[in-house]
């Protein structure tokens, strides 16, 4: 647990709430998020590279609530994007669009022309043919587009291997020994300008070693473009610091940046970074009701109202989050699978918990601010949890729970 979460006389709170209020009034699951904590983070962040020019682009895929965008953007932050969806909700929440760059594989036509139209920072290209159809289409407008390419380092992120992005193997980027061939015909190309360099090497993250590595790989690199004439405005160095969950012991903000800062001492470009989760995992919680206790022949289960559905990440990478009472109690623990409504077996948020509940009572899935809500869905028609922001002691619900009518609200019968 961090400073934004903490017991009081047996009650868990966020900043100055009590949580079960929250769970009360707006019902469960419910998403939670501390404003204190966003804006602490980002403060960090911003302290820990002000030594020099850079600009901090929090990845949206990991939380993209308008609020937090919005929080974010008021502190200053740029953004990385992945979608024209993702651009729509950062212009919509206030961002800047020449604070944005646009990673991903396979921008489309339409993506292209959205955000050249909104004129954002730059392109993360990712493939050749990405730099043909982005020059034809800025060519088609008039316009030229800023790029950098994304470089797969080859450096292992020693993740999980479904986040690990910076390995020869993956579809990420262009292989390092391509990239110096694959700049040249970029700059050969009438409309792009070649403005920086790109590489992104997986999420969660918990030493520095192989960003340090990565790094240095992107400066010999860069070296090598200077040599045939080509000089970069920046240097993005992706997002993947990670977070504890459990007993993970990741860099501190500071530790990281001063890694990155040390690694590019005496380049004159201005830094770049892409966090997500670390901005936002740990400023969130889940929170959840137990509908029943069952007790089985071999496992003791609580079936709470939360589902892979809406934190897709235990089903998914068999992720660990940390599972609290919101009220602690005077009892035995017994030890429970903690498991969800939904018809499969990987339906399940944690194993083997150790925990004193009753029927009726509610928990917080600790740490769910990154990929729980951006990964959510609607298998089993369920609409999709309510989320609230707390700040001090003011609560916001920032988005609404779904109605099931929503849910096939587009949706037509035919005859
Ligand atoms: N930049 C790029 C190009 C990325 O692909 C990502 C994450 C980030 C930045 C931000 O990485 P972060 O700082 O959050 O580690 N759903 C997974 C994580 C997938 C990460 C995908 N890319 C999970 O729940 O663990």
């Amino acid at each position: 647990m961090n400073e934004y979460f903490h017991y009081q006389q047996e009650q868990l709170c966020i900043e100055n709430v009590v949580l079960s209020d929250i769970a009360h009034r707006f019902g469960t699951p419910c998403y939670v998020y501390s404003r204190a904590a966003l804006t602490n983070g980002y403060r960090q962040f911003s302290e820990a590279f002000k030594a020099r020019e850079h600009l901090i682009c929090y990845a949206v895929k990991a939380n993209s609530n308008l609020a937090i965008l919005n929080v974010f953007a008021r502190l200053g932050a740029g953004f990385d994007i992945v979608s024209g969806g993702e651009l729509q909700r950062v212009l919509a929440a206030g961002g800047a669009a020449n604070k944005v760059v646009f990673s991903g594989v396979g921008k489309s036509e339409a993506e292209m022309r959205q955000a050249l139209e909104a004129g954002i920072l730059c392109f993360n290209v990712e493939s050749a043919p990405e730099l043909e159809r982005l020059n034809a289409v800025a060519g088609s407008m008039g316009k030229v587009a800023p790029i950098s390419l994304r470089v797969n380092p080859d450096v292992d992120a020693k993740t999980h291997p479904y986040i690990s992005t910076g390995l020869k193997q993956s579809k990420f980027g262009v292989a390092y020994t391509e990239a110096l061939v694959l700049y040249r015909r970029a700059a050969a190309m009438p409309h792009l300008r070649i403005t920086g360099m790109d590489c992104h090497i997986g999420s969660q993250l918990t030493e520095t070693s192989p960003f340090i590595a990565a790094a240095e790989k992107v400066l010999a690199l860069a070296e090598q473009l200077a040599a045939s004439g080509i000089k970069l405005e920046h240097l993005d160095l992706g997002g993947g610091l990670g977070i504890r969950y459990d007993d993970e012991t990741p860099p501190s903000i500071a530790e990281y940046a001063q890694a990155l800062l040390n690694a590019l001492q005496g380049r004159a470009e201005k830094i770049i970074v892409e966090p997500g989760r670390v901005l936002v995992g740990n400023a969130g919680v889940l929170l959840t009701r137990i509908e029943y206790l069952k007790h089985g022949e071999e496992k003791n289960f609580a079936i709470v109202d939360a589902a892979m559905n809406d934190l897709m990440r235990p089903a998914l990478y068999d992720a660990w989050h940390a599972i609290l009472p919101l009220q602690k109690r005077d009892a035995a623990r017994q030890q429970y699978e903690v498991v969800g409504p939904i018809c499969e077996t990987g339906d399940f948020i944690g194993h083997a918990r150790e925990m004193a509940v009753d029927q009726g009572d509610t928990l917080a899935v600790m740490s769910a601010g990154a990929y729980g809500m951006s990964m959510s869905s609607n298998y089993n028609t369920r609409p999709r949890a309510a989320e609230v922001m707390v700040d001090g002691a003011q609560i916001h619900v920032v988005r609404e729970r779904e109605k099931v009518e929503q849910l096939y609200a587009a949706e037509k019968i035919i005859c």
